[in-house]
C-alpha cells in the first residue's frame, strides 16, 4: 500500500493546450486509487501563497477538449530564492500534501530538482510545452496542436502569397528551440526555416532565393523560429529586402496564437497517458522524474537528465526541407 494520501498538481510556465486533459487525468486517476488531489492555482507561485484547493472528479469534467489551463500557469522569480521554496513547503505541509504533479517546461522541472533536494515530498513531471524540446520524450503536450494551428495559417498565407508572388518571412514560437519550425515547414511546404540549433547562413538564402526567381516560383513562405540568430522574421526581412529589390516582402508573426485552442486528438491522448502514467509512478515511489512517451512506451527520465541534456534536431529531417524543394 502506498503511503501517499493526497497529492498536489500545478501547472506551471507557458500553458499548452492538452495541459487540462493532463490535469484531468491526474485528478481521475489519482481518485481510482484512492488518493485525493490537490489543485494548486498558478504554478509555484500559487504554491508559496496556498492558493491550493482540492478537485473532486466533477470539477475536471469537460475540460479535456479546452485550450489553456484551468489551474492558471506563471512564471515564479520567488520559488528561484530559498525563502520562496521555504513558504511553499510550508504551504504544502500545512495542506497535508505528500508528492506532487508538476506539469510544464525545462523550467517547471529545474525548480521542483531544486525543491525535492532540499525538502522530502516527491515531484514527478509531465512534459507540456508547445516547444517539444524535452530530452526524453518524443513528445511533450501541445506540440501537435500547435503545428497543426501553425500549418492551418501557413496555407492561408500561402493562398495570398502565391495570387500576389510574395516572399513571405512567417515567424513562429520557439526562444531556444526550432522544432515548431521544422515540422510546421516539413508539413506545409516550407521553402526555408531557420532555427537556433542552425547557425542561419544569408549566403544559403540567397541562392535559394535567387534559384526560386529563376524558376519564377509564384510564392516563397520562410519558417523563422523566434529564436534564430537572423534575429526574427523583421530582421531577415530587412536584410534580404536590401539584396532582393525584385522580391515583395511581407512578414506575419503568428504568436500567442499558437498556445492556444482545442488540442489536439493526440494531445488528449498523450495528456491522458502520462496524467496516469504520474499518479502510476508516485505510487511506485518514483520522484524527482518525468515520465514520457518514447517508442510507443511509458518511460521515466529524471530530472537530472532531462534538464541536463537538449534534444538534438535530427539532420534528416532538415535536410527533407531542402529536398522538396528542389
Ligand atoms: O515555452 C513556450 C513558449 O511559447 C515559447 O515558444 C516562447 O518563446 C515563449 O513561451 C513565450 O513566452 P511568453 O508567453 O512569456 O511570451
Amino acid at each position: 500500500m502506498s503511503k501517499i494520501k493526497k497529492i498536489g498538481v500545478f501547472t506551471s510556465g507557458g500553458d499548452s493546450p492538452g495541459m487540462n486533459a493532463a490535469i484531468r487525468a491526474v485528478v481521475r486517476s489519482a481518485i481510482y486509487h484512492g488518493i485525493r488531489v490537490y489543485g494548486i492555482r498558478q504554478g509555484y507561485e500559487g504554491m508559496i501563497n496556498g492558493f491550493i484547493k482540492e478537485l473532486k472528479s466533477h470539477h475536471v469534467a469537460n475540460i479535456i477538449q479546452r485550450g489553456g489551463t484551468i489551474l492558471k500557469s506563471a512564471r515564479s522569480e520567488e520559488f528561484r530564492t530559498p525563502e520562496g521554496r521555504k513558504r511553499a513547503y510550508e504551504q504544502l505541509k500545512i495542506h497535508e500534501i505528500d508528492a506532487v504533479v508538476a506539469i510544464g517546461g525545462d523550467g517547471t522541472f529545474t525548480g521542483a530538482k531544486i525543491f525535492t533536494t532540499e525538502y522530502d515530498i516527491p515531484f514527478v513531471g509531465i512534459p507540456g510545452t508547445i516547444d517539444n524540446d524535452l530530452y526524453g520524450t518524443d513528445y511533450t503536450i501541445g506540440f501537435d496542436t500547435a503545428v497543426n494551428t501553425v500549418v492551418e495559417a501557413m496555407d492561408k498565407i500561402r493562398d495570398t502569397a502565391s495570387s500576389h508572388n510574395r516572399l513571405f518571412f512567417v515567424e513562429v514560437m520557439g526562444r531556444d528551440a526550432g522544432f515548431i519550425a521544422l515540422r510546421s515547414g516539413i508539413a506545409c511546404g516550407a521553402e526555408a526555416i531557420l532555427v537556433p540549433e542552425v547557425k542561419t547562413s544569408h549566403e544559403k538564402l540567397k541562392s535559394l532565393l535567387e534559384d526560386g526567381h529563376r524558376r519564377k516560383k509564384s510564392s516563397n513562405i520562410i519558417l523563422v523560429a523566434e529564436g534564430d540568430d537572423a534575429g526574427g522574421a523583421f530582421a531577415i526581412a530587412n536584410k534580404v529586402k536590401e539584396d532582393f529589390k525584385e522580391y515583395d516582402v511581407r512578414v506575419a508573426i503568428l504568436g500567442h496564437i499558437q498556445r492556444g485552442g482545442s488540442p489536439s486528438a493526440f494531445d488528449r491522448f498523450l495528456a491522458t497517458l502520462l496524467g496516469n502514467a504520474a499518479v502510476q509512478a508516485l505510487l511506485d515511489d518514483q520522484k524527482s522524474i518525468m515520465v514520457g512517451y518514447m517508442d510507443r512506451e511509458i518511460v521515466h527520465v529524471p530530472f537530472n537528465k532531462t534538464i541536463k541534456h537538449n534534444r538534438t534536431m535530427k539532420q534528416e529531417f532538415l535536410d527533407i526541407i531542402d529536398i522538396m524543394n528542389v
